[in-house]
């Protein structure tokens, strides 16, 4: 079987952390994203996964290589859905960046039993207008089809959701199905980070051997990098993720956070609702909330108060930002 994974967007919404890296290989719960995808498919048997990509960063070409080998599967980068080929299979498609637990068995299964084209994902969310609904439900960005779908793509800029699906509605040709379990798109950093919890809480609830083991200094579920160093008398979680590298001091206070690589929290820092990208530091003492993202290589100054700080990389502050803003 073989899958197409839509990666071709600029992941705009989810800036300062896209300016370093693709959003595909932003990492979520310590795992670039669409490692959580290609996994999935891996295991029910996909030995061929086409990335759509309309541009083809050296960073994401070298870690598709890494990919292939650890899943012993192909990676193609195509603007074209030619190299799916024409035979009766079918192929799974998936936006990037959403977060389940991938049921594709079930998903496999239904689409045999009505034998049509296609079969859309849903999924019920709080706040359905940010979305393209399905009734009280969205699209989810996961779908099966049937080569013959391929018949309805024109050799023009087409829209899957706007120029096919509509027709193949009115042909009685695509079905839904809702998805089990919880799911978040992870593309802007406030659903990054609740898509965090929710995934915990799912490694969680599967026993899980990768989640920190709880204690005075661990509060709910927080996934810890082995490489990680943590001081003493802190206080982490819960829904926190700590990347490899990471340094965190003594009276530490983390919720509901995100640690990429190599980031340092310094003493008595209190992070919270707040993404700390590659390299960079937070001060002795300092404070971060409300969504606050820290890019790559931006450094906060001790004692400094950042609510809701969108901070572009490589910069430094030092003055407290009492308002969202972003920081240029
Ligand atoms: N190849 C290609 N070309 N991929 C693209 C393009 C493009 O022009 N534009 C976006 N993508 C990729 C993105 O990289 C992402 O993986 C996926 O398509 C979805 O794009 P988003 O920009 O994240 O869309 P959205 O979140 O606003 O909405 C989509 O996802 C929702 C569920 O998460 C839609 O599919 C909605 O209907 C859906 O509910
Ligand atoms: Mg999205």
């Amino acid at each position: 079987m073989k899958a197409l994974i839509l990666v071709g967007g600029f992941g705009t919404r989810l800036r300062p952390l896209t300016f370093t890296k693709p959003k595909p290989l932003v990492e979520f719960a310590n795992r670039h994203m669409i490692l959580h995808q290609i996994e999935a498919l891996a295991k029910i048997g996909v030995k061929d996964v086409i990335l759509a990509v309309n541009y083809q960063p050296d960073v994401m070409v070298q870690a598709m290589h890494e990919v292939e080998e650890q899943f012993n599967i192909k990676i193609h980068f195509s603007i074209e859905p030619e190299p799916l080929g024409t035979d009766d299979e079918v192929f799974f498609v998936l936006n990037s960046d959403v977060i389940c637990e991938f049921p594709f068995e079930g998903l496999l299964a239904f689409h045999k039993s009505h034998g049509c084209e296609g079969t859309l994902m849903t999924t019920r969310v709080e706040d359905p207008s940010k979305f393209e609904w399905v009734g009280d439900q969205i699209n989810a960005g996961i779908y099966i089809f049937t080569t013959e779908i391929l018949k309805r793509i024109e050799n023009r800029p087409m829209s899957i959701e706007k120029d096919v699906f509509p027709n193949m509605a009115k042909d009685g040709q695509l079905h839904c199905i809702p998805l089990q379990g919880f799911w978040a798109d992870v593309g802007q950093p406030k659903d990054f980070l609740t898509g965090t919890g929710l995934y915990l809480n799912s490694l969680a609830e599967q026993g899980s051997k990768q989640l920190a083991p709880k204690s005075a200094t661990i509060v709910g579920n927080v996934l810890i990098h082995e490489t990680a160093v943590i001081g003493e008398n802190c206080r982490i979680g819960p829904d926190v993720t700590i990347g490899p590298g990471v340094k965190v001091g003594n009276g530490v206070r983390l919720n509901r956070s995100v640690l990429m690589k190599n980031a340092v929290v310094k003493d008595n820092a209190w992070v919270h609702n707040s993404i700390i990208g590659w390299h960079s530091s937070v001060g002795r003492w300092a404070r971060l909330d409300n969504t606050t993202v820290l890019g790559e290589d931006v450094h906060v100054a001790d004692e400094v108060f950042v609510n809701g700080g969108s901070v572009l990389p490589h910069k430094s502050v030092s003055a407290n930002i009492m308002s969202p803003q972003i920081v240029m």
